[in-house]
C-alpha cells in the first residue's frame, strides 16, 4: 500500500491530497486545524513517518501589496517568502526515522531549490521539484487532467524516484499527460514562465482592446480572433526556439512604428519599447559572450550569416548586424560570412585563421514549417582551433578540430 503525506493542507494541498486519497492512503499535517473525509489529518510525526512520499504544499507568499490587486508595478521587485518551505524541510529532517521521498509542489523562482532548499534537506532523503499548473476553482479536475506533469531532478535525468513518481501519478490521472523532466532549475522555470507567458499574452490582447477604444472602428474580437486562428506562426511552437532575435524588413520596424502609435493615441504604456529594448540588450549580451570567448582565446569574431535570415540577401533589420554593432562597441572588430548578403561591408569570402564564429543562420529552424529540413552548410571552411557559438544549440558539440558552444544551455557548467 502506498502511503502519502502532505505538509500544508491549504487551497492547493487539501484538494490535491484528496485526489491522491481516491487511490492511496493519505495523511496530512498543517499548522492550522484542517478537516477532510478522505485524508487523515494528523501531527507532523505521523504524517512523516507513516508515509513513503511527503508532498510539501506550503505557501511561498509574496510580500504585502504584491498580489496585483492594487497598483504594484512601481514597487521594488521582491522574491517569494521561503520560511514555510524551510520549516517543512526542517520538520522532515527532525521527525523522519527513515529515508523519504520528498516532493516540493510550492512555486519558487528558478535557482531557489538548489540554492536554498537542497542545502537544508538531510541528504538521506530523495528530493523532487514538482510544481503544479493548477487553478483555483478547478483544483481537483486540474490535478487529474493536467496539461503536463513537471518533475525536476538534480541533473535533469529521469531518475528512479522520478519514475516512481510518474507511476504514482498514473494511478490518479484521468488523462494521459506529458511528463516533462528537467533539472530543478528548469522545472522552476517551466512553472513560472508558463504563468508569465499567460500574463504577457493577456497584456498584448488587452492592449489591442485599448487601441480599439482610442482609434475607433475596431472591434477587438475581430482582431484577436484572427490572431487566435493563426496557428502557423502565432498559436504554435514556431518562434519557441531561443536563438537570434526578431529581425527582418518588417518586425523591428513594426514595433518601432507602434511605439509612435502608442504615444500618438496616449495609450499610457509602451510594450513595444520594452520588446525592442529587450531585443537590444539580448543582442548586447550575446555580443559580450562572443567578445569574452574571443578575448580569452586571442581570436577574432566572425558572424556566420549577415542577412536577416538564411537564403536571402536582405540585411535590412538584421540581428546579426545588431550583434556586430555591440561587438564593435565592446572594442573588437567583426567580420561576416554570407555569400548572399546585399550589404558587402565587413563581409569576407573566407576565414583562414581560427576564430570565434557566431552561427547566426539556421535554415532548418527558419524554413522547416515549409517542409524544408535542410541544415545550414558552412559558408566557408572552418579553420581548426575555431570556436562556434551556436545560439540555436543544434550543432553537434563533439566535433573534431573545433569547439561548439551551445549558447543558452548552462546545464553542464
Ligand atoms: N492555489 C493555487 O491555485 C496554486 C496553484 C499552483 C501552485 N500553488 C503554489 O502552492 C503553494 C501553496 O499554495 P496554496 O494556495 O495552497 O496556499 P495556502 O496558503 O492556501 O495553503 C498553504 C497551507 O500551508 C499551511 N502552512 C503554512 N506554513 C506551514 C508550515 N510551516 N507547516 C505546515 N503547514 C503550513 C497553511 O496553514 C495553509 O493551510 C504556493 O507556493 C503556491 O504558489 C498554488
Amino acid at each position: 500500500m502506498t502511503n502519502i503525506g502532505f505538509v500544508g493542507l491549504g487551497k492547493l494541498g487539501l484538494d490535491c491530497a484528496e485526489v491522491f486519497a481516491e487511490k492511496y492512503t493519505v495523511r496530512g499535517y498543517d499548522i492550522y486545524p484542517r478537516t477532510s473525509d478522505s485524508v487523515k489529518v494528523c501531527d507532523i510525526d505521523e504524517t512523516v513517518n507513516a508515509s513513503d512520499w511527503i508532498f510539501i504544499a506550503v505557501p511561498t507568499p509574496h510580500a504585502e501589496g504584491y498580489d496585483g490587486s492594487v497598483p504594484s508595478s512601481h514597487m521594488e521587485p521582491r522574491d517569494f517568502g521561503h520560511e514555510a518551505v524551510l520549516d517543512a524541510i526542517d520538520k522532515i529532517n527532525r521527525y523522519a526515522t527513515s529515508p523519504k521521498k520528498v516532493v516540493l509542489i510550492s512555486t519558487v523562482l528558478p535557482g531557489t531549490t538548489r540554492r536554498k532548499f537542497i542545502t537544508q534537506l538531510d541528504p538521506r532523503h530523495q528530493f523532487l521539484y514538482n510544481p503544479y499548473l493548477i487553478a483555483m476553482g478547478s483544483v481537483k479536475w486540474d490535478m487529474a487532467n493536467p496539461e503536463m506533469v513537471i518533475i525536476g531532478t538534480e541533473d535533469g535525468e529521469l531518475t528512479g524516484v522520478a519514475g516512481e513518481l510518474i507511476t504514482l501519478y498514473r494511478g490518479i490521472m484521468k488523462n494521459d499527460p506529458r511528463y516533462e523532466i528537467g533539472t530543478w532549475d528548469e522545472c522552476e522555470s517551466i512553472k513560472i514562465f508558463y504563468n508569465t507567458f499567460i500574463s504577457a499574452k493577456v497584456g498584448l490582447v488587452n492592449m489591442i482592446q485599448d487601441f480599439a477604444l482610442k482609434i475607433g472602428n475596431i472591434n477587438v474580437d475581430v482582431v484577436t480572433n484572427a490572431l487566435s486562428r493563426s496557428t502557423m506562426r502565432i498559436m504554435g511552437p514556431k518562434y519557441m526556439t531561443a536563438g537570434m532575435g526578431d529581425a527582418g524588413a518588417c518586425h523591428p520596424r513594426d514595433n518601432i512604428a507602434l511605439r509612435w502609435l502608442a504615444e500618438e493615441y496616449n495609450i499610457g504604456y509602451d510594450l513595444f519599447d520594452t520588446v525592442m529594448h529587450a531585443r537590444e540588450i539580448q543582442a548586447e549580451n550575446l555580443a559580450n559572450f562572443l567578445v569574452k570567448e574571443a578575448q580569452d582565446r586571442g581570436l577574432n569574431i566572425v558572424i556566420h550569416g549577415k542577412a536577416y535570415k538564411p537564403d536571402v540577401p536582405y540585411c535590412i533589420g538584421s540581428y546579426s548586424t545588431l550583434v556586430g554593432h555591440y561587438v564593435k562597441a565592446a572594442g573588437m572588430s567583426v567580420s561576416y560570412l554570407d555569400p548572399l548578403a546585399d550589404d558587402p561591408s565587413e563581409v569576407v569570402a573566407e576565414v583562414t585563421a581560427p576564430a570565434v564564429f557566431l552561427w547566426a543562420h539556421n535554415r532548418k529552424i527558419t524554413y522547416e514549417y515549409t517542409g524544408d529540413q535542410l541544415d545550414t552548410q558552412p559558408y566557408c571552411a572552418i579553420p581548426e582551433g575555431s570556436v562556434i557559438v551556436d545560439p540555436w544549440r543544434k550543432l553537434h558539440t563533439s566535433q573534431t578540430g573545433f569547439t561548439v558552444i551551445h549558447y543558452g544551455n548552462t546545464r553542464s557548467r
